[in-house]
C-alpha cells in the first residue's frame, strides 16, 4: 500500500510542475499579495528588499514574507531595516494580513506616526517588534489585545512614545503568554504591576520613568534570563535576601541609575550562571561587596560611577571576563599586576577611567590581543606611554586623556582605531604619521599637550574623521588647505596654536562643520569667503589672531551659527547699518579688542532673534553644540562680569554681547532693551555717548552689565532698578550725573562701579544726594583707579573651577548653577547622548558597508 501511495504522489507532483495544479504551488494568496504589494508604494530606499517583491513571482517567496504551507496565509513578515519611509496609517493595507503570526518593522523611518490602534486586530501575533522606527504618541491600548504575544519590542531612542495610564499595567495583565518585553524609553510612568507573565525570560525597561518598588517576584521569575532596568532613578529596588528562584537561569542583569536601598545580599552568590552584570550609578560605598566575588563565571562586569575602593588587581581573579568597566570610582594603586598577569587574552574592554590610579603603565604586558577599548582617563598616571598600546591589533577605542603622560607619542601599529584621546597629558613631538593607516578613525584629541610640528595635509585623508581637536599644542605652519575638502568633519579644533599665515582654505560646499576654532594664533589676512558654505556652523570662533579685514557681514547667511568670536584681531572699519542682517540665531557675540567704527548698528541687533527669548522661562536646558559632548569638550572663554570664564559648555541661554575696546561711537541703540535673554552686556572702551538707554531696564536676567569709559552722559535711568539679577555693574568714566538710584541690587555696588564721573552723587559715593543719611561705604578718590581697570580684559584667562574655588559665591552664583545643572543632568543624558551617537555611527558604517556591497 505505502508504495502505491509513493507512487501516487510523484505522479501527482510531476503532473503539477506540468502546470496542471498551478492554484497549487501558487501558494501565495492573492488578495494577500495585493495587500503587500499596495504596501510596497510607501517610500522605500534603494537597499530595500522590497525591490525584489515582484507579482509575477509567487508572494511566499518575497524575501521577508513566510507563508503557512497549508492555507497560503501570510504568517510573518520580517521588514526589519529595510528603508521604509514615510507614515504608517490605519488604512494601510498591512492590516489586511490578519493572520501574522510575527511581524516585524523595526529599523525603518514611520516619519512619527502613531501607533494605529488596528495593531490589537492582529489577533494571532506572537511576536511584534516596532522598534526603532519613528513611531511616535500613545501606545495604542489596542495593543494589550494581542494576548498570544510571546516577543512585544518597542524600543525608542529617546522621547517620543508613551504609555496612557494604566495601560502598562493592563498590558502585562492580559499578555498572559510574554517571554520578552523590551519597552527601552518608552515613558511608562508607572510601577511594575504584580501580576505578569510567569514565562518573561527577558525584561527590558531602561530609562521608562518606572516609579514605585520593584516587585520581588520579577526575580524569582523561574525562566528570567535577562533583567534591564537601566536609569530608572524614582524605582526602587530590593535585591531578595533568600535564594532568587531565577538563580539557575539569569544570565544578565542590569542595574544602574535606580535606587538600590540596602546592600547587595549573600544570595547574589548564588547567581552562578551570570554572566554580565551591570551596578553602575547606584551610590555604592566602600570596598567590593563580597558575595560578588563568587560570580566566578562573570564575562562582562560593570560597576562604574558609584564610590567604590580598593585595589583595582582583584578583579583579574575573574578569568571569563572580555569586558571589565570600574571608571568614575575611587579604586587605586599601580597597574604593574598587568604584567605579570595571564588571563588577559579574553579582554576585549577595560575601562578605569576616573578613578585613583597612580604610576606608569608597564612597559612588558603582553596577551592583549583582543582588547579593542581601553580608557584609562582622569587618572594620575604618569612616565611615557609604553609601545605595546600602539602595537594592540585589536584596538579601537583610546582614551589616556587626563593623565600625566609625557615623552613622545609613537606611531601607531595598529590599524583598528576608531578614536583616539590623548588629550591633557604633557606629551610632545609630532603627531604621529600613521594615523593615515587608521581608514575608521572618527575621533583625534590631542589637545592641551606640548605636541609640536605642522599638521600633515595627508591628515585630510582621513575621510571619516568627524572630530579633529589638535588645539593647545606647540603646532606651527599653516593650516593645510584641503582640511576645508573633509566632507564629514564635525569639530575642527585648532586653538592656540602658533599657526600663521593666511587662512586660504577653501571650505567646500556641503561640507558638515559645526564647530570651527581657529582662535589664540598667529593667523592673518581676510576671513575665508568659503566659510559661507559651513552651512551646519554653530561656532565660529577667530579670536586672538592678527585677521585683518572689515566686519564678514555676510557670516549671516549661516543659518545656525550661534557664536561669534572675533576679539582681539585687527578688524576695522564701520558695521554698516543694512536692513538685511540676519544672525537669528546667534547668542554670543564677541567683537572686542579690534579696531571697528562708526555706529553701533541698530540692524544687527534688530535681527538677534534668539537674544528675544527668555530661555530661562521656557524651561529648555540646551548646550550649544554639544552633539559629540561625549568625546569633545567645547570650551569657551567668555568674559562676563569684568572676568575672562573658561566654560566647559555653552548653553543655549547664556546670551552675550562684547563689543568692547573698539572705537564705537554714537548713541546705545535703545532697540538693545528687546534682547531681554542677555546676561551680560559690554560696550565698555569706545566713544558711546549720549544718554543710557531706558529700555535697559527689560533686561531682567541681566546679570553684568559694562559701559565704562565712554563718553555716555545724562542720569542713570530710576528705573534700573528692576535689574534685580545684576550682579556687576560698571559705569565708570563716562560723564554722568545726577543721584545713583537707590533700592534693589543697586545697593550692592561699590564706588568702583561709578568712579570717574564727577558728575554723579549719592551712595556709595561721597558726594550726598539730597536725603541720604547713610555714611559713605568707601573713600578712594574718583579716577585713581584706571590702570587697575585698564589691567582687566587682555590676558589673564582665569580657569572655570578656579574662579569657582576663588571667589565668593555672590560673584558667581548665575554661572554655579549652570555648573550645578550640568554636573547634575549628566548620568542620563549623556548615556542617552551615547547611544544616540552609537547609532548614529553606526548607521554611517551601515551605509557604507552597502555601499561597498552593492
Ligand atoms: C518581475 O519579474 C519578471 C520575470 O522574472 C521580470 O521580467 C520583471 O522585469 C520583474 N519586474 C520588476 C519590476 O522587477
Ligand atoms: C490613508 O489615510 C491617510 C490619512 O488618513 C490619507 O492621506 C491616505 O490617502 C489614505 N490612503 C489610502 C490608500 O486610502
Ligand atoms: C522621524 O520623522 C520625522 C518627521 O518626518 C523626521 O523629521 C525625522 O527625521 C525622523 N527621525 C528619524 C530618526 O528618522
Ligand atoms: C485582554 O485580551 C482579551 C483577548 O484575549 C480582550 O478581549 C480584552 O479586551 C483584553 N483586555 C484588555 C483590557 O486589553
Ligand atoms: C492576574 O491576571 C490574570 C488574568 O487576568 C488573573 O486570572 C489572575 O487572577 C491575576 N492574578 C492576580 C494575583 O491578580
Ligand atoms: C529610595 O528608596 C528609599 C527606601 O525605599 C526611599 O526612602 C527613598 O525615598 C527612595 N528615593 C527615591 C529617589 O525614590
Ligand atoms: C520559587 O520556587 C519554588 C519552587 O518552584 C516555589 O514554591 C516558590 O513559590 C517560588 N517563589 C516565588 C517567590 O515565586
Ligand atoms: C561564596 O564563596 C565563599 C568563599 O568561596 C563561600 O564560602 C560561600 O559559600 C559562597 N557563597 C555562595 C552563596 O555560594
Ligand atoms: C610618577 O608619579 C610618581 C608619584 O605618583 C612619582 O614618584 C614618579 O617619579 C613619577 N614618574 C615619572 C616618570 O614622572
Ligand atoms: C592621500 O590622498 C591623495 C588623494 O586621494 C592620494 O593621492 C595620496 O596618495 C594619499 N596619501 C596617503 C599618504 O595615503
Ligand atoms: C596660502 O597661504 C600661504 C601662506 O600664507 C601662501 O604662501 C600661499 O600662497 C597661499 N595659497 C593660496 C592658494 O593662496
Ligand atoms: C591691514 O591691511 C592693510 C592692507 O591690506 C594695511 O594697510 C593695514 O595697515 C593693515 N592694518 C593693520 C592694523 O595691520
Amino acid at each position: 500500500m505505502g508504495y502505491v501511495k509513493l507512487v501516487f504522489l510523484m505522479l501527482f507532483s510531476l503532473l503539477c510542475q506540468l502546470a496542471f495544479c498551478s492554484s497549487l504551488s501558487h501558494l501565495c494568496l492573492k488578495d494577500q499579495a495585493l495587500a503587500l504589494l499596495q504596501f510596497k508604494h510607501i517610500t522605500i530606499d534603494a537597499y530595500s528588499t522590497l525591490l525584489s517583491w515582484n507579482k509575477s513571482i509567487d508572494c511566499c517567496s518575497w524575501d521577508g514574507v513566510h507563508c503557512d504551507e497549508m492555507t497560503g496565509q501570510v504568517t510573518e513578515l520580517n521588514l526589519a531595516d529595510n528603508g521604509l519611509q514615510g507614515k504608517f496609517h490605519s488604512n494601510s493595507s498591512l492590516f489586511k494580513l490578519s493572520n501574522l503570526k510575527r511581524l516585524d518593522l523595526s529599523n525603518n523611518d514611520f516619519s512619527r506616526s502613531y501607533i494605529s490602534p488596528k495593531f490589537g486586530e492582529f489577533s494571532s501575533l506572537t511576536h511584534l517588534d516596532l522598534s526603532y522606527s519613528n513611531f511616535t504618541g500613545l501606545i495604542p491600548v489596542e495593543i494589550s489585545y494581542l494576548s498570544k504575544l510571546h516577543v512585544l519590542s518597542i524600543q525608542i531612542f529617546s522621547d517620543g512614545l508613551r504609555f496612557g495610564p494604566h495601560n502598562f499595567e493592563l498590558l502585562l495583565k492580559n499578555l498572559t503568554q510574554l517571554r520578552e518585553l523590551n519597552l527601552r524609553y518608552v515613558d511608562i510612568s508607572s510601577a511594575i504591576p504584580l501580576n505578569f507573565s510567569s514565562y518573561l525570560t527577558a525584561l527590558w525597561l531602561p530609562s521608562t520613568q518606572l516609579y514605585g518598588v520593584l516587585p520581588e517576584r520579577v526575580f524569582h521569575l523561574s525562566n528570567l534570563e535577562s533583567l534591564n532596568l537601566l536609569e530608572n532613578p524614582q524605582l526602587t529596588v530590593r535585591f531578595p535576601t533568600t535564594k532568587w528562584n531565577s538563580s539557575a537561569s539569569l544570565m544578565e542583569l542590569y542595574i544602574s541609575g535606580v535606587n538600590i536601598t540596602g546592600r547587595i545580599p549573600e544570595s547574589f552568590g548564588h547567581l552562578t550562571s551570570l554572566l554580565t552584570l551591570t551596578i553602575a550609578s547606584c551610590n555604592r560605598l566602600g570596598s567590593i561587596p563580597k558575595p560578588l566575588w563568587n560570580l566566578t563565571n562573570i564575562e562582562e562586569l560593570n560597576l562604574g560611577d558609584n564610590h567604590l575602593e580598593g585595589p583595582i588587581s582583584d578583579f583579574f581573579r575573574f578569568g571569563k571576563l572580555w569586558s571589565l568597566s570600574l571608571g568614575n570610582n575611587n579604586f587605586d594603586g599601580k597597574l604593574e599586576f598587568l604584567s605579570f598577569n595571564r588571563s588577559l587574552t579574553l579582554l576585549e574592554t577595560l575601562d578605569f577611567s576616573s578613578n585613583l590610579l597612580t604610576g606608569p603603565i608597564p612597559s612588558n604586558v603582553s596577551g592583549m590581543q583582543n582588547l579593542q577599548v581601553l580608557y584609562l582617563s582622569s587618572n594620575q598616571l604618569n612616565g611615557t606611554i609604553p609601545s605595546w598600546i600602539f602595537s594592540l591589533p585589536s584596538l579601537e577605542w583610546l582614551d589616556l586623556s587626563d593623565n600625566h603622560f609625557s615623552g613622545n607619542i609613537q606611531e601607531f601599529k595598529s590599524k583598528t582605531l576608531h578614536q583616539v584621546s590623548l588629550k591633557q597629558n604633557q606629551l610632545q613631538g609630532p603627531i604621529p604619521k600613521s594615523f593615515l593607516n587608521q581608514r575608521d578613525l572618527y575621533y583625534i584629541l590631542l589637545s592641551h599637550n606640548n605636541l609640536s610640528g605642522e599638521i600633515a595635509s595627508t591628515t585630510c585623508n582621513l575621510t571619516k574623521l568627524l572630530v579633529l581637536d589638535l588645539g593647545s599644542n606647540n603646532l606651527e605652519g599653516t593650516i593645510p588647505l584641503c582640511l576645508g575638502e573633509m566632507s564629514g568633519l564635525l569639530v575642527l579644533d585648532l586653538s592656540n596654536n602658533s599657526l600663521s599665515g593666511t587662512i586660504n582654505t577653501t571650505f567646500s560646499i556641503g561640507n558638515e562643520l559645526v564647530v570651527l576654532k581657529f582662535d589664540g594664533n598667529k593667523l592673518e589676512g581676510k576671513v575665508p569667503q568659503s566659510l559661507i558654505n559651513c552651512k551646519s556652523l554653530e561656532v565660529l570662533d577667530l579670536g586672538n589672531n592678527e585677521l585683518n579685514d572689515t566686519f564678514p557681514k555676510w557670516l549671516r547667511a549661516l543659518p545656525d551659527l550661534m557664536i561669534l568670536r572675533l576679539r582681539s584681531n585687527k578688524f576695522f572699519g564701520p558695521i554698516k547699518d543694512s536692513s538685511t542682517y540676519k544672525f537669528a540665531r546667534i547668542q554670543m557675540i564677541d567683537l572686542s579688542s579690534n579696531g571697528f567704527s562708526g555706529d553701533l548698528p541698530m540692524s544687527l541687533f534688530e535681527n538677534f532673534e534668539a537674544m528675544k527669548i527668555n530661555g530661562e522661562k521656557s524651561g529648555t536646558r540646551q548646550y550649544v553644540a554639544d552633539m559629540h559632548f561625549v568625546y569633545y569638550t567645547n570650551s569657551y572663554i567668555v568674559t562676563t562680569k569684568g572676568l575672562d570664564l573658561e566654560l566647559p559648555r555653552v548653553l543655549t541661554t547664556n546670551i552675550i554681547i562684547d563689543l568692547s575696546k573698539n572705537r564705537f561711537e554714537g548713541h546705545i541703540p535703545s532697540i538693545i532693551g528687546d534682547l531681554i535673554g542677555l546676561r551680560a552686556l559690554n560696550l565698555s572702551h569706545n566713544v558711546l555717548e549720549g544718554d543710557i538707554p531706558v529700555s535697559l531696564h527689560q533686561l531682567s536676567v541681566l546679570e553684568s552689565l559694562d559701559l565704562s569709559s565712554n563718553k555716555i552722559s545724562g542720569e542713570i535711568p530710576q528705573q534700573l532698578v528692576s535689574l534685580t539679577s545684576l550682579e556687576v555693574l560698571n559705569l565708570s568714566h563716562n560723564h554722568l550725573v545726577g543721584c545713583i538710584p537707590k533700592g534693589k541690587q543697586f545697593d550692592t555696588f561699590e564706588n568702583s562701579s561709578y568712579q570717574g564721573n564727577d558728575g554723579l552723587r549719592g551712595l556709595p559715593l561721597s558726594k550726598d544726594c539730597g536725603g541720604d543719611k547713610g555714611v559713605p561705604q568707601a573713600t578712594t578718590p574718583f579716577g585713581l583707579d584706571q590702570e587697575e581697570e585698564e589691567e582687566e580684559g587682555d590676558s589673564a584667562i582665569i580657569s572655570w573651577q578656579a574662579v569657582l574655588m576663588g571667589y565668593g559665591c555672590g560673584l558667581v552664583i548665575g554661572l554655579s548653577i549652570i555648573y550645578i545643572m550640568l554636573s547634575t543632568q549628566y548620568p542620563t543624558w549623556f548615556s542617552r547622548m551615547d547611544v544616540e551617537l552609537e547609532h548614529k555611527i553606526l548607521k554611517r558604517m551601515k551605509k557604507h558597508k552597502k555601499r561597498i556591497s552593492v
